[in-house]
């Protein structure tokens, strides 16, 4: 019998959930009437503090979940750009960032995926009330086979034993896996670990400097069926 060199199918997709398959700068975005001309300031701000909150938790072994993490990184951006966030329109905000809009193309992605026989999971920082949350209300729920949360083992990506959830989940190498994630750092952190990564570079943004390259870079999720179910691409 010959051996075979092709590489093995895949099982599942794993998809990072903020950026890549919801909208950050949504909930800014729909009261941006309120806050004004620097709602898309403090999305980002936002952004970026909640992420680095996230790492810095992790190295003090400070875990809280990211529905605290994200509450304090939007007082803290509001702080810093100076913005009198009042108690009523902080909660709006918090309240939008449980049911953030979906990027248009997702629910068709999911469901071609599947129709490969791919399975589907979130594999996110999120905390599983905020998952399932902005699942339902995206109508994803039923497109995905699983939501797998960091809460589970309370560290952060790029931790080891974050992404492992997916291997546990599936009972399968990380090799068998696909990971896609719009966030750079989080496609070197499981291209680390040992996944087969995708990066959803949804800006344009250059090439992070780190260790873990993606197998390849798309610019939204439409490519991401017929790549991943085709085992000369992957
Ligand atoms: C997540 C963040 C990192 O969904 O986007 O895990």
């Amino acid at each position: 019998m010959s051996e075979s060199t092709s590489p093995l199918p895949v099982t599942a997709c794993l998809f990072d959930a903020y950026g890549t398959l919801f909208d950050v700068a949504a909930a800014a975005r729909h009261l941006s009437d309120e806050i004004g001309p620097a709602w898309e300031d403090l999305a980002s701000v936002w952004r970026t503090c909640q992420i680095e909150y996230t790492w810095l938790r992790s190295l003090m072994d400070r875990y809280a979940d990211f529905r605290t993490v994200t509450a304090e990184a939007l007082d803290h951006a509001g702080a810093t750009l100076g913005l009198a966030l009042s108690p009523d329109l902080r909660e709006r905000l918090m309240d939008l960032y449980m049911t953030l809009d979906p990027y248009p193309e997702v629910p068709d992605v999911l469901a071609a995926l599947r129709g490969h026989g791919i399975a589907t999971a979130i594999l996110s920082n999120g905390s599983p009330d905020m998952l399932h949350a902005a699942s339902d209300s995206a109508g994803l729920t039923g497109l995905l086979d699983d939501i797998l949360s960091v809460d589970t083992v309370k560290v952060y990506k790029p931790a080891a034993a974050a992404y492992m959830l997916g291997c546990t989940r599936f009972g399968t190498d990380p090799s068998r896996l696909v990971f896609v994630s719009s966030n750079g750092w989080d496609v070197a952190g499981a291209a680390c670990f040992g996944y087969r990564t995708v990066w959803v570079n949804r800006r344009n943004a250059p090439s992070e400097r780190l260790p873990g390259c993606p197998i390849a870079e798309l610019d939204s999720l439409d490519g991401l069926p017929d790549l991943v179910s085709d085992p000369a691409r992957v």
